[in-house]
């Protein structure tokens, strides 16, 4: 598949291959440093990938939060709410969850372009998607930081929040993550979270991460 081509180099279409042709790439005049300057913080993607039931968003939007109340401007991007909007027409094929992490990495991108510290929660169970998504930021000079939500099956069937663990055995939906659809474990996560770490020292972990990585100074 044909890949975007480097943003900075202007002269070329990033269009090339793709459906849409004779559309021309326009340049921001605001470029990451000003943004960072006068926000006081680096644009970036945080990716939180795991089981689902495994507390990837329960873990974003504790960060979201912390964050927000430290006066930084971070928003959260959710596997389950983002279907039942931009993505209200993918079910959970593989092609379909390709499609998935391919639009919301974009958008993950276009919200970090635009300075925004942006967590992702998304199941994401195949390598190469979470990959591509790395490799778009790695283009565009944005951080992205990998967090792999380390939490096994056995804990996450137990907990069944919603119940989908008891209807997949069941057989009453099919390819469900973890029993009839697989979960590729990340290789190269910036970081890890054990099982049993609470939200807030999960969190807390993560912040002090960004301070260190300097995306924000507190
Ligand atoms: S992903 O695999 O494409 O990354 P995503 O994170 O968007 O998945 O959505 C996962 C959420 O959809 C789960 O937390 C769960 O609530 C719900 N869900 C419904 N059907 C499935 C399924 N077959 N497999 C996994 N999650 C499902």
């Amino acid at each position: 598949m044909p890949r975007l081509q480097f943003r900075r180099d202007s002269s070329v279409s990033r269009n090339s291959g793709h459906k849409s042709s004779n559309v021309t790439w326009h340049e921001s005049r605001v470029t990451q440093d000003l943004r960072h300057r006068i926000f006081g913080q680096r644009g970036a993607t945080l990716w939180f990938t795991g089981l689902s039931g495994a507390g990837k968003s329960t873990l974003a939007f504790t960060l979201e939060h912390k964050l927000v109340n430290a006066r930084f401007k971070s928003y959260v991007l959710d596997g389950d709410n983002i279907r039942h909007g931009l993505n209200n027409n993918l079910g959970f094929s593989d092609a379909d969850r390709e499609e998935n992490i391919r639009r919301v990495g974009e958008v993950s991108r276009l919200f970090a372009d635009a300075g925004l510290i942006t967590l992702s929660s998304f199941i994401s169970p195949f390598r190469s998607d979470r990959r591509q998504v790395r490799k778009i930021h790695e283009d565009a000079g944005l951080p992205f930081i990998e967090i792999y939500i380390d939490t096994p099956l056995e804990v996450c069937e137990e907990r069944d929040p919603k119940q989908l663990y008891a209807k997949a055995r069941r057989g009453e939906i099919k390819n469900f993550t973890g029993i009839s659809s697989p979960y590729e474990i990340p290789e190269q996560a910036e970081i890890v979270i054990p099982v049993h770490s609470s939200p807030d020292e999960s969190a807390t972990l993560i912040f002090d991460y960004l301070k260190q990585q300097k995306i924000i100074q507190a």
